[in-house]
């Protein structure tokens, strides 16, 4: 067979994203309508043994060097640890991280940690309890916040921070938000707004873009790219210095620090999916919860792996089918300012929760 996880674009995937429910307990608004969605029934997602099949099958033959478990949210599965223990078990060395919305990580986080998690990223979006409970309809905010410091403390970091920035509803909170990431030394990102939510309510007039990112943060801040190769990460991410006060500089600052005053006081990211897609360097492949194969968060094409597995596979046929599922990857996603609103652009019948972020 042909090595790993090739596409017709020149592509690897050796990134492996891999949904564990596609429950959740927030109902954030770019995500899911308010009244949740229909859930997978139990027997429909992979149990805890299927799981650790596909990812030994994804690591020893297709050339799989990261995993990070998603949802839903992964938390809201009773066997989390577990799944995470066998997994480290089955593998030493790979890195294993977590993408979650951070409710009931206090209480998780040093278990986590001692099966061998590696680390982990939790979406905030506002510290401002009106702002959080408006954007995910539940009022959690202090939970998060203890997730994440437990994270730190159980030694789970670097933590990094998912904010999706909405507008008119916490995209003037964006420095706010950085300032209380840097003092503590957490990595935030802020994400532009995909059309995955299952109310289709996405417009690209209330998308806040990367550049519209750069240009509120630049008010108080001056940021120079970073100098750590970005290695297929969806982040670019960027030194971060304070502005001093009243001297204005060019909003994309380059190398040129201009107006820049003290030391880098940490780092940001900014995930521009939309209007600087990065499909070109994608090393992902992902599998659902119930053991689809997605080549792409916009693929329209599933591959039923788990299907297969269940009507008794073996481990090569297994890959073989995921290797098919990647070679049809498609080339980028269509939605920068060329695709959205013109015909090639379909936004996916599955939500993100469904998809696993
Ligand atoms: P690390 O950089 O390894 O920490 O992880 P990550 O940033 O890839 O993972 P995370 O799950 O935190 O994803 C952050 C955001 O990136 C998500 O909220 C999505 O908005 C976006 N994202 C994740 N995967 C994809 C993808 O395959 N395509 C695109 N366009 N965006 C993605
Ligand atoms: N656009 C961009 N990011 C999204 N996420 C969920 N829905 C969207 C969307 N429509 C992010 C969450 C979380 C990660 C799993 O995906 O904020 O950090
Ligand atoms: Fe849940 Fe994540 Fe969707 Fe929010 S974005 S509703 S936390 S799956």
């Amino acid at each position: 067979a042909p090595a790993g996880l090739a596409d017709r674009f020149g592509r690897r995937a050796t990134d492996m994203r891999l949904s564990l429910t596609d429950k959740c307990n927030l109902r954030c608004t770019y995500c899911m309508p308010a009244e949740g969605l229909e859930w997978l029934a139990k027997q429909a997602v992979m149990t805890a043994d299927e799981i650790v099949r596909i990812v030994r099958i994804g690591v020893e033959l297709l050339g799989v060097r990261e995993l990070r478990l998603t949802g839903g949210e992964p938390l809201v599965r009773a066997d989390l640890v577990d799944i995470i223990a066998a997994l480290r078990s089955n593998h030493p060395d790979l890195p294993i991280s977590m993408t979650t919305n951070g409710v009931g990580l206090d209480k998780k986080a040093a278990a986590l940690k001692a099966a061998g998690l590696t680390r982990i990223n939790v979406s905030l979006d506002s510290l401002h309890e009106e702002t959080f409970t408006k954007l995910t309809r539940r009022p959690f905010l202090d939970r998060v916040l203890a997730g994440v410091d437990a994270a730190w403390a159980a030694g789970l970091g670097p933590v990094k921070l998912n904010a999706v920035l909405m507008r008119g509803i916490n995209d003037a909170e964006s420095p706010a938000l950085l300032a209380w990431a840097l003092d503590r030394g957490y990595e935030l990102r802020f994400i532009e707004q995909m059309p995955l939510d299952a109310d289709h309510g996405w417009t690209r007039r209330n998308m806040i873009t990367a550049a519209e990112i750069r240009s509120l943060l630049s008010v108080d801040y001056v940021l120079s790219p970073d100098p750590r190769a970005r290695d297929g990460a969806p982040a670019e991410r960027f030194e971060v210095r304070r502005r001093v006060a009243g001297v204005a500089g060019p909003v994309d600052s380059g190398s040129e620090q201009l107006g820049a005053e003290g030391p880098v006081l940490g780092t940001v990211g900014i995930i521009a999916s939309v209007t600087e897609p990065f499909c070109a360097d994608c090393r992902r492949t992902r599998i659902t919860a119930e053991g689809k194969i997605m080549s792409c968060l916009f693929s329209r094409e599933e591959f039923d792996l788990l299907g297969l597995l269940r009507q008794g596979a073996g481990d090569e046929a297994l890959a073989e089918r995921w290797q098919d599922a990647m070679w049809v990857k498609p080339k980028a996603h269509g939605m920068d300012h060329t695709g959205l609103g013109a015909a090639d652009f379909v936004q996916p019948d599955r939500s993100m929760s469904a998809i696993g972020g």
